[in-house]
């Protein structure tokens, strides 16, 4: 093979990575996409979850959030933000996928609540404005973001000073059901990332769940 045509193989592997990636996302993504829509859905709002996920405890870990403005980031059917809309919050629901925002604006208008509203994200950016929220939320969806570091110094900057933000995800260490252990992010991981990001205190919290972490990051 001769050197020139080497180059247009590899140009060509690059350029179909970077058209994937931009409409579907990072590998754990793609990854989780495999399965149908009406699957992930069936996943995510499994009446068993309510046992290994302990959405009101984890929610607890924020605080009195009353009339706080939130941004559930990869909100999917909106597991945890109708629970913190329950708990008087204001919740904008973000995803980068029209059929988990359409889930979540019918969901809405069956419980005729005006406390969750959706906002279509980029892959690589949450679209907030300047100090626009109290706090943000993040589960089981850190993996999906590439390049975090930049992406979360967007989320420093659209939270207003004493803001925080809680993550949570599957611990690496441990086998259990979830993305391979390829795509999971280690809490030493995520530590790091979010102070390159600009976030200045952590509270790491491996007890609560069994197969998942919890951080809470402070601006
Ligand atoms: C594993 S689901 C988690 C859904 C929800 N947080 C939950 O715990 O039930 C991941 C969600 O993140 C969304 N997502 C993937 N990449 C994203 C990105 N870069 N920014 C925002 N959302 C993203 C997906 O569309 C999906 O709804």
């Amino acid at each position: 093979m001769t050197f020139k045509s080497l180059t247009f193989i590899c140009i060509s592997i690059l350029f179909v990575i970077s058209c994937t990636q931009d409409q579907r996302g990072n590998l754990s993504n793609i990854f989780m996409n495999k399965r149908s829509f009406e699957e992930l859905v069936n996943n995510f709002e499994n009446e068993e979850r309510v046992e290994w996920q302990k959405p009101e405890q984890v929610l607890d870990l924020l605080g009195d959030i009353q009339g706080k403005k939130i941004m559930d980031i990869g909100v999917g059917t909106g597991y945890f933000a109708f629970r913190m809309a329950k708990r008087g919050a204001e919740v904008i629901a973000a995803d980068v996928d029209d059929r988990f925002l359409e889930y979540v604006n019918n969901k809405s208008s069956k419980l005729k609540t005006s406390l969750v509203t959706t906002r279509k994200v980029e892959y690589d950016d949450p679209l907030l404005s300047e100090n626009e929220i109290d706090h943000a939320l993040i589960v089981n969806t850190y993996h999906h973001i590439d390049d975090r570091e930049e992406y979360f110094a967007k989320v420093v900057k659209g939270l207003k000073d004493g803001g925080s933000m809680l993550v949570v995800d599957f611990k690496k260490d441990k086998k259990s059901p979830g993305p391979p252990k390829r795509y999971r992010v280690s809490t030493q991981n995520v530590k790091k990332e979010l102070t390159k990001a600009g976030f200045t205190s952590f509270e790491v919290n491996r007890d609560l769940l069994e197969n998942h972490y919890v951080v809470i990051a402070q601006k």
